[in-house]
């Protein structure tokens, strides 16, 4: 599923500098393909500040700093942070009650990180070590054109 998921985001992309467009269509792609997700987006870092960026689910959080939170914590360690139970995370941000599960991979380019994708599911331990390898492809292909 994720070569396949690779390849329509690698096809999606190609040739389209718009960084938006690009976390857009990603993030349509994720939601559509990916079953019991109820959140898939972005954060961009912003002058050292996480900010809401593209994402289908429900109104999110729009500011996050650097270490608060899950998507904080992979935003300043730069490390994929995939956390089988958000409830038994320190700081964890729940902008979704419906929350159990959530993967943040950090989008880095040139040794800057550029933002994290974020996915959420309402069930607990939902992502494993093939959803974090299948998403740092992704985030490897978004490097390239955010
Ligand atoms: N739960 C996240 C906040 C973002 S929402 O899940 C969309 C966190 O702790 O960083």
């Amino acid at each position: 599923m994720y070569r396949d998921l690779a390849s329509a985001l690698q096809g999606l992309v190609a040739g389209e500098p718009d960084a938006i467009a690009n976390m857009a269509n990603a993030a349509a792609l994720i939601w559509e393909t990916l079953p019991e997700i109820n959140w898939a987006g972005f954060y961009r870092n912003v002058d050292g500040e996480l900010v809401l960026g593209p994402f289908q689910g429900r109104p999110a959080c729009i500011r996050i700093a650097f270490g608060s939170g899950v998507c904080g914590v992979a935003a300043e360690t730069r490390q994929v942070q995939r956390v089988q139970d958000v409830n038994a995370f320190p700081g964890h941000i729940a902008c979704d009650s419906a929350s159990a599960s959530e993967l943040v991979v950090p989008i880095v380019r040139d040794g800057e990180l550029i933002a994290v994708l974020d996915l959420d599911s309402p069930r607990t331990g939902r992502f494993t070590e093939e959803d974090e390898t299948g998403c740092i492809r992704l985030a490897e292909i978004l490097a390239k054109v955010l």
